[in-house]
């Protein structure tokens, strides 16, 4: 028998760094030494307290049994001590906290969760490609918010078209950000909470970099602002701040109606995560967050490395301020695929064109700062061969 997949599932989007991927290990494969800069997989491992809080509990009968539907009451709890610890915002962990496996998972659910097929969604250009696959599989209509440099890659919600504005329903942003490593102002989010009101628009702050802020500046959480909760929620995930990309687990925090529509939608999906991650989770969150301190040096430490080196060949590097991403112009007279597969095939250096996240990343690469010295500056020396800067 032939089996056809369904028509939501033919209309899914195409997987842009499957492809990628490819090409680094067609590339590899041909004997060249490549050093690949194109990926946004953590190379550091998980915390070892956190691997031992996991062995503990997997040897625990207790965690052996279904989890509750909507997660373990302290893994709750724990979120919500931990934004009142780290951002001084109060929740309540029943009504405002849903336990996600990953943060991705929330949002591709969450279009599903909340809106009707055609009702339409706004989403950030560039953009983490996955909030596409929710937009897909909940069949909804999408608009693009095209972020810019000169404005700090921040969306300016005056310029968007009014017509747009009223039929949106939904709106995600993502700071600190990826590709660009932008970070979002208190201001622009007081600005948020206003247009969101105004416009009856739920907003999803995707918060998946929170931890990771340079130069002494913390980034600060949607859910600071006055009236946040009234109009959206945050996602949150453990797979950046701990190293812990590969266990999937993560929250949302916030509106509770969103966290209801989360939840029900969980509730018939899944039956939350093994117990035993969450009760690492729990370790993770309560903890004294020194491993996030040293973890954020770590990346500043590369941030700054990686933009000498380019410095040195004449590559400038647009300001990060989070995130673990170098956001690169591409040289006059290519397209930032055609620069990227040339960096590829001419100095086996793998990186992500700005393209994959969006049309507005046309003129720039995404650098993953997750390899560590010598390996930026031999990048950099191959890419200064090329003559290119
Ligand atoms: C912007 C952004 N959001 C969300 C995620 C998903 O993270 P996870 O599903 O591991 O929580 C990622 C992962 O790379 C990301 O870059």
């Amino acid at each position: 028998m032939k089996f056809e997949e369904s028509k939501v599932l033919q209309h899914l989007p195409k997987q842009f760094f499957a492809n990628l991927v490819a090409k680094v290990n067609a590339k590899a494969a041909s004997g060249a030494d490549v050093i690949n800069l194109g990926q946004g997989n953590p190379d550091q491992p998980t915390p070892e307290f956190i691997v031992k809080a996991m062995q503990e509990a997997t040897a625990n009968p207790a965690d052996h049994k279904y989890s509750l539907f909507r997660g373990m009451p302290r893994l709750k709890q724990a979120a919500a001590d931990f934004y009142k610890r780290e951002y001084g915002v109060d929740l309540d962990p029943e009504k405002e906290v849903a336990i996600l496996g990953g943060s991705k998972i929330g949002l591709v659910e969450l279009p599903f969760a909340l809106l009707n097929p055609g009702d339409t969604m706004l989403l950030p250009d560039p953009g983490y490609p996955d909030y596409l696959s929710g937009v897909a599989l909940a069949q909804v209509k999408l608009e693009l918010m095209s972020l810019s440099a000169d404005k700090q890659y921040l969306p300016d919600y005056q310029q968007l078209d009014p017509k747009v504005v009223e039929q949106a329903k939904l709106m995600y942003l993502n700071y600190p950000n990826n590709p660009t490593g932008a970070v979002a102002t208190p201001e622009f989010y007081e600005k948020t909470v206003q247009f969101a009101k105004e416009h009856h628009i739920g907003v999803v702050q995707d918060f998946a970099y929170g931890a990771i802020g340079f130069d002494g500046k913390r980034p600060v959480s949607f859910l600071q602002t006055p009236g946040a909760k009234e109009v959206g929620i945050e996602t949150y995930t453990l797979s950046k701040s701990y190293n812990m990309a590969g266990w999937r687990v993560g929250f949302a925090v916030g509106n509770e109606d969103m966290i209801e529509a989360i939840n029900l939608i969980q509730d018939h999906l899944f039956v939350s995560l093994f117990p035993a991650i969450q009760d690492a989770a729990v370790a993770a969150l309560d903890s004294d967050q020194s491993s996030v301190k040293s973890l954020v040096a770590l990346y500043q430490k590369r941030r700054d490395d990686f933009y000498a080196a380019a410095r040195k060949i004449g590559w400038e590097p647009y300001p990060s301020g989070g995130a673990f991403y170098a956001w690169m112009p591409v040289p006059k007279g290519y397209t930032s695929e055609e620069f990227a597969d040339l960096l590829l095939d001419k100095a086996a250096v793998a990186v992500a064109p700005g393209t994959g996240f969006g049309k507005s990343g046309e003129g720039y690469v995404r650098v993953g700062l997750l390899i560590d010295e010598p390996k930026f500056t031999e990048a950099c020396e191959r890419i200064g061969k090329l003559g290119l800067f």
